[in-house]
């Protein structure tokens, strides 16, 4: 599997803490950025880790930002992009099985450390069920 990730200073800190979990779990990650602290603007990281979900180039992404809100809306204006904020493992493993949730979104300044890794272990692990709700995630497209 490989995902991309991509924060803004918000989300800075989790960036690299979910980059090292990945990694330990063997998941191949490619960093959109940002690459420093510097306060930058949401909207384009979220188009940039957007896209290759889009063109396939890899298969999932993460976005995070101060609170997740603003990744998410910006991810979701970009056709074929379903990104679910989550801030508990439920929503997380219910947004893959029912929604097929191909990006995740994590509010830095909303959630714990401990609870946002815990989001992307349950949120990578989690299949899509198909059936009932592949009609509905057609309705959406
Ligand atoms: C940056 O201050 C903050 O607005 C951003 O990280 C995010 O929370 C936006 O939704």
């Amino acid at each position: 599997m490989k995902v991309a990730i991509g924060s803004d200073h918000g989300g800075f800190e989790y960036k690299s803490k979910i980059i090292d979990y990945l990694k330990s779990k063997n998941i191949d990650v490619e960093d959109l950025g940002t690459y420093t602290k510097d306060s930058c603007d949401y909207p384009e990281i979220a188009h940039k880790v957007a896209s290759k979900v889009v063109d396939k180039s890899v298969d999932k992404g993460i976005l995070i930002c101060g609170t997740g809100i603003g990744m998410s809306i910006a991810a979701n204006k970009v056709k074929g992009i379903r990104a679910a904020l989550c801030s508990d493992t439920y929503s997380a493993h219910a947004s893959r099985e029912h929604n097929d949730a191909n990006i995740l979104c994590l509010g830095e300044r909303v959630i714990g450390e401990c609870l946002a890794l815990d989001i992307v272990n349950v949120w990578i692990n989690a299949e899509f069920q198909g059936g009932r709700h592949q009609r509905r995630v057609d309705m959406i497209e």
